[in-house]
């Protein structure tokens, strides 16, 4: 465990049943222009229609920018900056999942002409905060309304990288499980299991703390009750709520460790082919899990012991087993991808996967075992059978 470790957390975060309602409360009369930041998928499903009818009861301008792309790269993420400082708000409303929220984070402290996405690259400490923002999710999720992080793609590396200013810790959250109506089923699955993985990843960091276990532990117990409910029943509010929460909470666990070799490996996978981020770590969650069950065999043993509900009397090989199966099982029941197979990716990607992969040293140094390159090889083919 680090000697140090420290609590970051967004300003303000209004979630459960109404939670959408406090939007005037927390607006009106506090600013001129709202940029709504959301993306072609999210407008068309008219999920958005509700939360702009209540901006409409703020007196403010507002402007749409509706053409946000899915998983940016920084250069597409450039482009809405530039677009949103020619416009003049002074607040950005991010409604969306992560590629939205993401690159409305970015935009916060992006929006000059002294510096750009590509600089914050390199140098993401430069950033400081223009505009304030509002978070409202409608996945969970990336659990971005709570990270200070922001992820885009950069196309010569072939790699996501992740810029993290504190800056861009949200001003205002708001979590309501009404915005998750019209998810679609495998949407909901596959960014359900990047919160899972998100959770569990910290748990087992070379980061955790005693702030980050609470909060990964919290979002465990939510997630094994409720993710297969909030994704297969259209009506179930009260789980997506739970599920808001929950991935919630994981991105809190983000700020305060960090994600290990599941991200790393899956970084590749997003970058060069283009798999949805929930999908590519969704493959390599239990390859890697499994990977580090000998390192983390204590932690796998508390995580029985406060989410199965069953007897605590047993070894702790047979506590990590049962952790490790209900995870494979609710990736089947869920019918998530678990292999590259169906993205035509084979052997002959292997080298350039295990080349990107061993780059996200960031996220390879949390890792409790070592991961070599001949170990992401082998990770790596695994998920190609
Ligand atoms: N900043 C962070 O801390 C953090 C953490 C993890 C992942 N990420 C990043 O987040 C991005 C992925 O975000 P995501 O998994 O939330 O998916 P997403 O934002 O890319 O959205 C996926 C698709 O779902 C649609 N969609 C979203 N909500 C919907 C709704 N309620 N109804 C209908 N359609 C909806 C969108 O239109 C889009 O087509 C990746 O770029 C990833 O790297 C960021
Ligand atoms: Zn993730």
């Amino acid at each position: 465990m680090p000697e140090q470790y420290m609590l970051l957390m967004p300003h303000k975060v209004i979630g459960g049943s109404n939670a959408l309602e406090q939007i005037e409360g927390l607006l009106k009369g506090k600013y001129k222009k709202a940029a709504v930041f959301t993306d072609k998928g999210i407008h068309n499903s008219g999920i958005i229609d509700y939360p702009l009818e209540l901006l409409g009861l703020c007196n403010l301008e507002i402007i749409i920018f509706d053409e946000l792309p899915t998983e940016p790269s920084c250069d597409e993420a450039q482009k809405v900056v530039d677009d949103f400082r020619r416009s003049g708000a002074d607040l950005i409303v991010g409604i969306g999942g992560g590629s939205v929220m993401d690159v409305a984070k970015l935009a916060s402290i992006a929006a000059t002409d002294t510096y750009g996405v590509r600089d914050l690259l390199d140098k993401p400490f430069i950033g400081r905060k223009f505009a304030d923002v509002l978070l409202i999710p409608t996945t969970a999720g990336t659990g971005s309304e709570a990270t200070p992080n922001s992820i885009v793609t950069v196309p010569e590396k072939n790699l996501k990288v992740g810029i993290v200013n504190a800056e861009m810790l949200a001003d205002m959250v708001i979590l309501d499980g009404r915005m998750l109506k019209n998810l679609p089923q495998q949407i909901a699955a596959s960014t359900g299991i990047d919160a899972l993985a998100h959770a569990i990843e910290c748990y087992t960091s070379n980061k955790a703390n005693p702030i980050s276990n609470m909060f990964a532990m919290e979002a465990l117990k939510l997630i094994f009750d409720n993710i297969i409910p909030a994704c297969e029943d259209p009506g179930a509010v009260k789980e997506k709520n739970s599920m808001l929460l929950a991935a919630f909470y994981a991105g809190a666990a983000i700020t305060a460790s960090g994600t290990t070799a599941v991200h790393a490996l899956s970084y590749p996978l997003g970058g060069r082919y283009h798999i949805p981020h929930g999908i590519s770590n969704a493959i390599m969650l239990l390859p890697v899990l499994k990977f580090n069950r000998p390192s983390c065999l204590k932690e796998l043993e508390e995580i029985y012991d406060t989410v199965s509900k069953r007897n605590l009397n047993v070894r702790q090989e047979e506590k990590a087993e049962w952790v490790l199966n209900k995870i494979s099982e609710i990736i089947r029941t869920l019918k998530i991808p678990s292999s590259l197979r169906s993205f035509g990716i084979n052997t002959g990607d292997l080298e350039a996967l295990v080349q990107d992969g061993m780059q996200v040293k960031r996220l390879l140094n949390n890792n409790k075992t070592t991961v070599t390159a001949e170990d992401a090889r082998k990770l790596y083919l695994e998920v190609m059978q």
